[in-house]
């Protein structure tokens, strides 16, 4: 549902004794030139859809204390859902345009919100994800300070070697801006302008609506151009005043998919450059790595080549992540230990822990202090206790394992009944046979023992040993022998005792 205009008291950001400022994102249209189903702005750039890199500069600006209004039509729902992820709730107040007749149609629908308030309106788009903050300020300042009284509108423009699909900037004699015309109205001599309109503007919120009213769709496009304003306002002897940005890339928009991958690789570069500088990070291969901008990564870790790191993953210092691994939005603490090709999601891994190669941990995995997961090794919504160790073939789900604890290669925590998940709970110091299954729920005491091919179904006693299918007592075990600090069981331990060599049990 669309939020209401609250009236809003807050003071300026920018300069003392102006009005005050909104800000509205046009998002609305669908982006024909991306050839996608899904409209342009909830595309990703770095891991996120590009109206939310528009929302957080927006943000910036306003200190979080005013909403921003943002155009939405294509996808409403999606892009609604994409800028709360970003603002949060109260941070945005939707405006549907339901046709989209143009970029001037977009801001007319914001009328009955904007036209009162004595405001400066600053328009972004929605596709324009790099734009900095501080280039903003700027450009609202020029605005504000223009020629000592403020301009009615200032436009944000950029020199581009290829200006081709733009709108042009174009001057007078005097070289004072005189209108924008677009790629598809220019003529052939208009089309050699190579100063672009970057489609960033700063308005009075009156001049703007009252210049809006009289645009009208006799285009090329048959839309109601946002661009025809600035010309109508200097048309009407208001001063519309020009910001001429040096950096092409910060407000030049994603129209293609080549455009969007470029921007992607700009941004990844950006983000390889700071960590290897800033927080003397190893990026072995910066080409073939891919490291989200949210990310901290400590000093010393190695980053090998085909590594993603996805969302607002943390890792510690003196990591090393082995080729072809993806972790997304976990945090791992120092001195970890990644071996290839592993998956870790939404996870977290205390220090010198190792995983891998080819292990998947997922759904708020944990791994305790000097941990390991080995090959084939597929974690999910489990603990693995301080120094325990899963090393081969194994899945644990759903399952609490205690401190010291080896499980055998082939495990199973068997958590699924067809209907419900249920838990397992394995104890400190025990040992798991190979190709143990687990039928949760169940528990296994501290310091028991599993023999090859149990299946458990009933709670183990703590030091006891178990065996056979379905899994019966075979003896107590010596609790005198069993070492009672956190054992450091060995890697390749397995558990391998025979059922017919175990001692009969208590039958
Ligand atoms: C626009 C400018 C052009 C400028 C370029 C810079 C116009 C007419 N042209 O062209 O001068 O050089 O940006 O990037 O403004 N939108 C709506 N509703 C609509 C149409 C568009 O919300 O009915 C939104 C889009 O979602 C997008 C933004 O407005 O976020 C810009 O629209 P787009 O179609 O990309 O305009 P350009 O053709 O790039
Ligand atoms: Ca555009």
């Amino acid at each position: 549902m669309d939020r209401q205009h609250q009236p809003i008291t807050n003071q300026p950001t920018t300069t003392a004794n102006s009005p005050h400022l909104d800000v509205l994102i046009l998002a609305a249209g669908l982006g024909t030139r991306m050839r996608s189903r899904t409209a342009k702005v909830l595309h990703h750039l770095g891991g996120r859809p590009l109206i939310a890199h528009v929302c957080r500069v927006a943000a910036a600006l306003m200190k979080e204390s005013r909403p921003v209004f943002v155009i939405v039509g294509h996808q409403a729902e999606e892009v609604r859902a994409a800028v709360r992820a970003e603002l949060g709730e109260s941070g945005a107040v939707f405006i549907t345009q339901t046709e989209q007749r143009g970029t001037g149609d977009a801001v007319m629908v914001a009328r009955d919100l904007l036209q009162d308030a004595d405001s400066t309106l600053l328009v972004l788009s929605g596709d324009v994800p790099l734009v900095r903050a501080e280039t903003l300020v700027a450009l609202i300042q020029q605005h504000r300070s223009h020629r000592g009284h403020g301009a009615a509108c200032t436009l944000l423009s950029v020199r581009l070697d290829d200006p081709i699909g733009y709108g042009r900037v174009v001057r007078d004699a005097e070289n004072r801006f005189e209108r924008i015309v677009e790629q598809k109205d220019a003529t052939p001599e208009e089309r050699q302008i190579n100063e672009i309109n970057a489609g960033i503007y700063c308005f009075e919120t009156g001049a703007l609506f009252s210049a809006l009213e009289r645009v009208q769709p006799a285009n090329a496009q048959g839309e109601y151009y946002l661009t025809d304003v600035p010309g109508i306002l200097r048309a009407d002897g208001a001063a519309v005043s020009v910001f001429l940005h040096t950096d092409a890339r910060e407000v030049s928009g994603i129209n293609t998919r080549v455009e969007l991958a470029e921007f992607e690789r700009l941004l990844r570069h950006r983000t390889l450059r700071r960590l290897m500088l800033d927080s003397g990070v190893t990026i072995v291969d910066p080409s073939h790595t891919y490291v989200s901008p949210e990310a901290k990564i400590g000093n010393d870790t190695v980053i090998h080549p085909g590594v993603h790191i996805e969302g607002g993953t943390i890792i510690g210092e003196g990591c090393e992540i082995r080729p072809g691994t993806r972790i997304s939005n976990s945090r791992l603490g120092s001195g970890v230990q990644i071996k290839d090709h592993c998956v870790i999601v939404d996870s977290d891994i205390a220090d010198h822990c190792t995983i891998g190669p080819f292990a998947h941990l997922r759904m708020n995995a944990r791994l305790e202090e000097g941990a390991a997961i080995g090959n084939f090794v597929e974690m999910k919504k489990s603990k693995l206790g301080r120094k325990s160790k899963a090393m081969h073939l194994t899945y644990l789900g759903d399952a609490t394992i205690g401190d010291g604890t080896n499980i055998g290669a082939g495990t199973i925590t068997c958590n699924y009944d067809g209907k419900d998940k249920h838990a397992t709970i394995i104890e400190d110091e025990v040992r798991i046979g190979s190709d143990t299954m687990l039928v949760a729920p169940v528990r296994v005491g501290a310091r028991s023992v599993t023999g090859a091919g149990s299946v458990v179904k009933q709670d183990v006693p703590p030091d006891t040993l178990v065996a056979g299918v379905p899994a019966q007592i075979k003896r107590q075990l010596n609790v005198e022998q069993t070492p009672s600090a956190v054992v450091d069981v060995p890697a390749t331990e397995q558990v391998q005792l025979e059922i017919e060599a175990a001692p009969v049990g208590t039958e």
